[in-house]
């Protein structure tokens, strides 16, 4: 990215929307823009809004990573909160990945960020792509955004903002992109959550403790799935998989690495299995 942009940013803009197709360097822009920031004495947030190729926090969330110092990998950057949207794909869940980039990015306001910067997924094409990115420039309102583009394919949702007091920088990819085959994000996703998972361990809690935020069915239908582990605010604290529900005797045992249960007031589940 051009100097003439990074000290723009540098200067005026608190929001920045990075916004791309699937492979076209939203994540690496997002890291050497965040470590050019904090270089310069900001304290940077990052918003990461792409729920499938998750790295601050494990996929299905929308996490906030702050930064204080420069950062080589994206990956170490521990979270500072986290939104559950219990799934892999926006596709089914555009209402809270929506909620919760805006959530996240409010987060990052009140832990006293200077510039937050929202990395997102590649999902631009068609109705689906244009309503999911178009209510997030709507709702997170950024000052600016950042469009990484192969050929003209942001336009369709570039056009609407165009005379608006948004300032877009449009940018080329770079030719040293890398791509990935979808077997490579699989592999990559099963990973973050083999780490996130690494130090879990079984607890249990009576559901006449917490709210349960619904009912798939028969207790075996519980297994595997992943549960978010809210406090009393709501927010989450950690996330769990099921190992063991029984409805009659109001109980449930999760593997987490959250190592205190006692402040889990709320355990929202998905429809997401992983084994571990
Ligand atoms: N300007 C660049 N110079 C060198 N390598 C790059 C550059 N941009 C991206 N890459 C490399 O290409 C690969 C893909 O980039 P990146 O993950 O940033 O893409 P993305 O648009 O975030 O992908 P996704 O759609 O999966 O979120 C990474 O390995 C990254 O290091
Ligand atoms: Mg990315």
């Amino acid at each position: 990215m051009g100097r003439r942009v990074t000290d723009e940013i540098l200067s005026r803009g608190k929001v920045v929307l990075v916004l791309g197709a699937v492979d076209t360097g939203k994540t690496y822009l997002t890291r050497e823009l965040a470590n050019y920031l904090v270089s310069k004495g900001k304290k940077v947030a990052i918003v990461d809004s792409d729920v499938g190729q998750a790295y601050i926090g494990p996929p299905t969330t929308i996490g906030l990573g702050i930064l204080d110092k420069e950062i080589p990998f994206h990956e170490d950057i521990p979270p500072s909160a986290l939104y559950f949207v219990g799934s892999i794909s926006p596709v089914r869940f555009l209402l809270p990945t929506v909620v919760g980039t805006k959530l996240m990015v409010e987060k990052g306001k009140e832990l006293g960020a200077d510039i937050i910067i929202v990395d997102t997924g590649g999902l631009i094409q068609n109705g689906l792509g244009r309503i999911l990115k178009c209510s997030k420039i709507e709702l997170v309102s950024p000052d600016r955004i950042i469009v990484l583009q192969r050929k003209d394919e942001l336009e369709h949702i570039l056009g609407l903002y165009q005379n608006l007091k948004i300032t877009i920088h449009r940018l080329r990819v770079s030719p040293l992109v890398k791509a990935r085959t979808p077997k490579m994000r699989a592999d990559y996703r099963a990973l973050r959550f083999k780490q996130f998972f690494q130090k879990a361990k079984v607890h249990e809690l009576s559901s006449r403790k917490i709210t349960l935020s619904y009912k798939l069915g028969k207790p075996e239908d519980y297994h595997h799935i992943l549960i978010s582990l809210d406090d009393e605010k709501g927010e989450v604290l950690s996330l769990g998989v099921v190992k063991e529900i029984s409805l009659a005797k109001k109980y449930i045992l999760f593997s987490t690495p959250l190592e205190d249960i006692s402040k889990v007031k709320r355990i929202q589940f998905s429809d997401y299995r992983i084994a571990l």
